[in-house]
């Protein structure tokens, strides 16, 4: 799952950013968006327009999985169930059944959560293996994603269970000038081992705006593939 506390820090765009790197990386990768009413995955990973039934009809019993799952048609290997446009709170039990349905076809499930801990949080908790904490590097999403931190780990998992993704990082993130010393500052105020710095890039803004493909030579797009490539257990130095 992928949440933040702290709204806007990115999180769905990281969440196709990774789901199109390990879909690269040749794995299959389902991406659900569970933050109704403020639905974007779909316009990020070009499948605008091309959804039906949404993540909710699923967990409703409305529609079979595979009725929801649409192909992106910009990343081959990465599918996406859709957010509603409004309403429908999300279930635990009826999502961890919809993860085991899909469980054969697909390396990798990421859940997109909602800002806060609502209903699509407490629900991806319940059923998620691993939690990337997508934060901005400024005191209120560090301070806020501490408390989604301790909230997951509360209920006795290991810390490794959540790794922290650094987004839209630049260079005038860190310093003594700067709300932010650098990167071991984030690390020790949300207590989580580090998964990935995202820089932040115009690029990747854009594309997410027009749903169209960032080049593959752009920093965050080359900072996505190592996210994935660690995720895999591969060993990949940060370049930040
Ligand atoms: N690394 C980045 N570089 C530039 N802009 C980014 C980056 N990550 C996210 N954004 C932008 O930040 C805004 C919020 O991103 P979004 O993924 O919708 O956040 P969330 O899902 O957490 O609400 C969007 O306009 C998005 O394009
Ligand atoms: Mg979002």
């Amino acid at each position: 799952m992928l949440c933040s506390g702290k709204g806007g820090t990115g999180k769905s765009t990281v969440s196709v950013l990774l789901g199109a790197a390990l879909a690269r990386l040749g794995r299959k990768v389902l991406l659900v968006e569970l933050d109704s009413g403020l639905r974007s995955v779909d316009i990020i990973a070009g499948v605008y327009g091309r959804t039906v039934y949404d993540i909710e009809d699923v967990l409703c019993g409305r529609c079979e999985a595979g009725k929801a799952i649409v192909p992106s048609p910009l990343y081959p290997g990465l599918s996406v169930i859709s957010a509603p446009y409004e309403g429908g709170d999300v279930e635990a039990a009826p999502l961890g059944r919809l993860l085991m349905a899909v469980r054969p076809y697909f390396d990798f499930v990421l859940l997109d959560t909602a800002a806060g801990m609502g209903a699509p949080f407490t629900a991806a908790v319940t059923v998620a293996d691993k939690a990337l904490l997508v934060l901005t590097p400024d005191p209120v999403a560090l301070r806020d994603g501490k408390i989604v931190a301790d909230r997951i780990l509360s209920g006795g998992r290991p810390q490794s269970t959540v790794r922290l993704v650094m987004n839209r990082v630049t260079r005038d993130s860190f310093g003594k000038r700067a709300a932010v010393f650098d990167l071991d500052e984030c690390i020790d105020t949300v207590g989580a081992q580090l998964l990935a710095v995202i820089p932040e890039s115009r690029e990747l803004q854009q594309a997410g705006v027009h749903g169209s493909i960032p080049s593959p030579g752009d920093p965050a797009v080359t900072a996505g593939q190592a996210m994935a490539k660690r995720l895999c257990g591969q060993r990949v130095p940060l370049t930040f």
